[in-house]
């Protein structure tokens, strides 16, 4: 078992140069895709170092994207619950609304300096389809989302968004026609055109060295918050939380605090419930399997094929989880607890009626932890990672919650 003092060198020697946080992560791919995956590793190294690259960066992120994003305090919400004291880093006002954008203008980069003409991505809340549109046509690339059909329905004004961005939206059908099948077409695409293509992968999951990049450009809500929130309150926060789909919004979020000692949780959802089909909760049920080219924590059946699941969150239900989370799990630094759709859809009203922010029912599971842990106990601070706004889901959650009523009659 490892204690925040074992994390003072932990960036400098996670992953090891084959891309393994312990035994999860590494590039298991077809041998036609090793040089590609070669290249995009040596790019990143080169460019991750060069002061043109990072300036550029950082300007793109104050200009375009809006960061600093601030981080809030809920005072109303944080009294109704308890003498607990509930904090936003507010992710969901970044440009397009989630915290996506900030890998997608950083492999944006990385396509320009590859010479690619093309980005291809896979989306299951549209957020990581509508970033990567977005950096398309800031970076003038040609752009192909594929999105299973199930979120199509659920996920319209993305759908909209994406293709008034110029992104081609590639309808996926087969399986579950959801998240999994949609990282599976993009990668039959991306195979078929990777000479000219670059598959930019929406969240901490998929061959090295896209676990590490993801993380590496998400880290920036980390620090930030970390700062913020040292300046608003003089000490660290003593629980920090967001929600687990591949794990790209949590990982930005932890890693600035794994060498702190502040708690730290990891949310999964927990759907409808414990049995097969239900839930999307990887880290509680899965075990050590492969899936999309990398190693890590699995919900699978006895043959290895991954289980189907389920989240009211389109962002969310996916059968594994990054390789980084899986080893911190493993080391037990970050601890990872589950949050069903019903808890998640009472923390969406609550955020909207004692604060006046629509969150992404993301961004509600980890909120429903924090009003959790709130209510259970008498003091402390937990900073919360409102990953995205919920501006996609409200058509579905006026049609199946209507304005919410039942919550707030308990
Ligand atoms: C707003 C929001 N939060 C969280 C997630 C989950 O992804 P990740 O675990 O990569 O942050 C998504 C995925 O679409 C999302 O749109």
């Amino acid at each position: 078992m490892k204690t925040y003092r074992d994390f003072d060198r932990y960036l400098k020697e996670f992953p090891d140069k084959n891309g393994y946080f312990g035994r999860y992560g590494g590039a298991i791919l077809p041998p036609e895709l090793v040089p590609a995956f070669q290249d995009i590793t040596a790019a990143y190294q080169e460019i991750c170092h060069s002061a043109q690259f990072i300036s550029e960066l950082r300007r793109i992120r104050k200009e375009f994207q809006g960061r600093p994003t601030p981080v809030y305090h809920c005072d109303r919400l944080s009294r109704h619950l308890g003498k607990s004291q509930i904090y936003l880093k507010r992710e969901d006002l970044n440009h397009t609304g989630a915290h996506k954008i900030n890998h997608c203008m950083g492999e944006g980069l990385l396509a320009k300096f590859l010479g690619k003409k093309k980005i291809i991505a896979e989306t299951g809340a549209g957020q990581h389809g509508v970033a990567l549109a977005t950096a398309a046509a800031y970076f003038g690339l040609e752009c192909d989302i594929y999105m299973g059909e199930v979120d199509i329905a659920k996920q319209h004004p993305n759908v909209v968004r994406m293709k008034m961005l110029g992104a081609n939206v590639i309808p996926v059908t087969h399986g579950l026609k959801t998240l999994k099948e949609a990282v599976d077409a993009a990668f039959e695409g991306y195979l078929k055109e990777y000479q000219d293509a670059i598959y930019c992968i929406g969240s901490a999951v998929g061959p090295h060295p896209f676990p590490m990049m993801v993380r590496d450009f998400q880290s920036v809500v980390g620090y930030e918050a970390r700062a913020q929130f040292l300046e608003m309150t003089g000490i660290l926060p003593d629980t920090v939380c967001a929600a687990v789909g591949g794990g790209s919004n949590s990982i930005g979020m932890f890693e600035a605090f794994l060498s702190d000692p502040v708690e730290i949780v990891g949310v999964e959802p927990l759907g409808r419930g414990e049995a097969v089909g239900d839930h999307a909760a990887s880290m509680k049920f899965g075990k050590l399997g492969t899936l999309h080219g990398f190693e890590s924590i699995l919900l699978q059946d006895e043959q290895g094929e991954p289980l189907p699941v389920y989240s009211i969150a389109s962002g969310l239900d996916y059968p594994s989880v990054g390789p980084e989370h899986a080893y911190l799990c493993e080391c037990g630094r970050v601890n990872y607890d589950v949050v069903s759709d019903e808890e998640a859809m009472e923390a969406f009203f609550l955020l909207c009626r004692y604060e006046g922010i629509i969150p992404a029912i993301e961004s509600s599971h980890a909120l429903a932890y924090a009003i959790r842990r709130a209510r259970e106990q008498d003091t402390g601070a937990i900073l919360v990672n409102l990953s995205g706004r919920g501006d996609k889901d409200i058509d579905y959650v006026f049609e199946h919650y209507g304005t919410g009523e039942r919550f707030f009659k308990k």
